[in-house]
């Protein structure tokens, strides 16, 4: 357990319009910060005014990237109690990015009780407009000044917060997504499995072509033979055909979704057959022209549900369910966000009270 000190701001900004979030544009009056030193092990656990660090230029994650991050969201229900999901499949996730970044592990409770504490501290910035939250974005980053590439000795751990509404502009509205053929994200081997900020950075070159071609975001394709659906920029990918429900294995290049983990469970709840096989893109495209290819939908934390309206695979243009978002996205978007803002009842355990 962890003992954290709080110091809090003494002046609170002002709250932005709740109706007018969008993603990640705000953020909250305090932010907690735990050190680690090698040799003692993490320490001085903290709670203290939001502010601009000071790192050493030299700081081994502005040259070799040694860092992780999560995301996570905390929701008010509409009897004004605040909520949040899951946490501790964050926890684990930010277990297993820190064990192939080679970054020392931070105790499960000790990751949610730090979650837990600054969004009780924050409770005033969960909005309860529909459709918004306050988004927790945990980070580990590698403090030691050096400039031999080696395992940092100490690091930081943040966790800052920031009341969001939808993350794309196009809300609930089917997004359009360009199925990359040139550059990959992620090789068996490599670190497409966990949640590091490298992963994102490599993949900015294909999001500007992306929206240069009028796309929202890109569909990846394995890494070795191009041929397989993997993931979607900040989201999994679920596709419906013939009433089967396909979404691509975790085994090793493709991020393990807390969302994506809880609609499998909600599906395979609902008596849907759920395959994990791969999915080559060219029997997308085949399932379209038959008319078997009924919904594509993405799934992530920031995203939530997000229906898929049309697929560009190279000169070929896939327009799923006339561009509405699919009976079965809406059924899922509708459990999963009734669970999440405490609307229905929780019968899968998922949510966690911040007192
Ligand atoms: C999330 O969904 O929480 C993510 O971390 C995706 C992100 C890159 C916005």
């Amino acid at each position: 357990m962890l003992d954290i000190k709080f110091n809090l701001a003494t002046e609170k900004k002002s709250k932005p319009d709740p109706n007018n979030l969008s993603f990640g544009k705000y953020y909250t009056d305090n932010m907690f910060v735990m050190d680690y030193t090698e040799g003692i092990g993490w320490h001085d656990a903290r709670i203290v005014p939001y502010e601009p660090i000071s790192l050493d230029p030299a700081a081994m994650v502005f040259h070799y990237a040694q860092e992780s991050f999560e995301g996570l969201k905390a929701y008010r229900t509409p009897n004004g109690e605040i909520q949040l999901f899951r946490p501790d499949r964050n926890a684990a996730r930010m277990q297993s990015t820190h064990q192939r970044m080679c970054i020392p592990q931070i105790p499960v409770e000790d990751f949610i009780q730090a979650c837990k504490a600054l969004v009780s501290v924050e409770k005033d910035w969960v909005p309860s407009v529909e459709g918004t939250s306050l988004y927790i974005r945990p980070f580990v980053i590698a403090t030691e000044p050096h400039l031999g590439v080696k395992p940092s000795d100490t690091y930081l751990f943040m966790i800052i917060a920031s009341p969001v509404g939808a993350y794309y502009e196009e809300g609930i509205n089917p997004v359009k997504i360009y199925v990359e053929d040139e550059y990959v994200r992620a090789t068996p081997g490599g670190t497409g499995f966990i949640k590091c900020g490298g992963n994102y950075a490599a993949s900015l070159i294909s999001q500007v072509k992306a929206h240069d071609l009028g796309y929202s975001q890109v569909l990846w394709l394995d890494g070795i033979e191009k041929k397989y659906v993997e993931e979607v920029g900040s989201m999994n990918c679920f596709f419906k055909i013939g009433g089967v429900i396909y979404t691509a294995p975790t085994c090793g290049t493709v991020l393990p979704g807390v969302t994506r983990m809880s609609c499998i469970e909600l599906l395979n709840k609902w008596g849907y057959t759920v395959s994990e096989e791969r999915l080559p893109i060219t029997d997308i495209i085949a399932a379209s022209k038959e008319g078997k290819l009924e919904e594509i939908f993405g799934t992530g934390t920031a995203a939530v549900i997000s229906p898929v309206g049309e697929l560009r695979y190279e000169d070929e243009v896939v327009v799923v369910n006339n561009g509405k978002i699919g009976e079965l996205t809406q059924k899922l978007y509708d459990t999963l966000t009734g669970i999440q803002w405490g609307k229905i009842p929780d019968e899968m355990g998922w949510t966690v009270k911040v007192d």
